[in-house]
């Protein structure tokens, strides 16, 4: 999609180009070759918003690794968490003694992911660790370990490349800043 298109008429600015989103993920997807070698991981991506990102990064890992994807939810359509978080769709497949790399698109106040990390150590994987596209550190409300991070990014409300705002922009090839204009309406 040609920066010039409709959708980017909604952003402030591009925050983070397509080049680099691809080339941070290559990085991480030699990392986790490195990292996990000799192992099988599951990579469980993270519906929706990790979708775009999960789709590139399991092609840069060199791994006999099986996918699993899991909807979540501590998010309306609002741009604020409301700190609920509910499974909305779980796995498919029992998860013991597997190591487990959940793939987010962005850990913002952090309680989405802390949550999820509890329960999927309940089920007794050997090891669960996170890669995350983004990461809001200043916006931590629950401390979490986040393992995998490509881009640390300022507190401001980014869409595209899978995140979403009232569900549009997912489909943008680009990370950009969402313009306030669009969601000052929200009370
Ligand atoms: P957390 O539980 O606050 O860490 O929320 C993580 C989820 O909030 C992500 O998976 C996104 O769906 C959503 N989110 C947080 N910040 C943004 C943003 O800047 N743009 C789009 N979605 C966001
Ligand atoms: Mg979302």
């Amino acid at each position: 999609m040609d920066t010039n298109a409709k959708l980017y008429e909604d952003l402030d600015r591009i925050l983070i180009t397509r080049d680099q989103i691809q080339e941070a993920i290559r990085k991480m997807g030699k990392r986790i070759t490195e990292d996990y070698a000799g192992k099988e991981p599951v990579l469980i991506g993270i519906l929706r918003g990790a979708v775009v990102f999960f789709a590139d990064l399991v092609r840069e890992i060199d791994l006999p690794l099986t996918m699993e994807f899991m909807a979540i939810s501590s998010y309306g359509s609002s741009t604020k968490s409301s700190g609920v978080v509910r499974i909305i769709k779980d796995l498919d497949r029992d998860i013991s003694g597997k190591d487990v790399l959940v793939v987010e698109d962005i850990v913002d106040s952090g309680l989405t992911l802390s949550h999820l990390k509890q329960v999927l150590a309940t089920r007794k994987a050997a090891s669960v660790s996170i890669v995350t596209l983004l990461d809001k550190p200043a916006r931590r409300k629950v401390p979490l370990e986040v393992e995998y991070s490509c881009f640390n990014i300022p507190d401001a409300f980014v869409v595209g490349y899978g995140l979403d705002y009232d569900e549009k922009y997912r489909n943008l090839p680009d990370i950009g800043v969402l313009h306030p204009r669009i969601y000052t309406q929200e009370d």
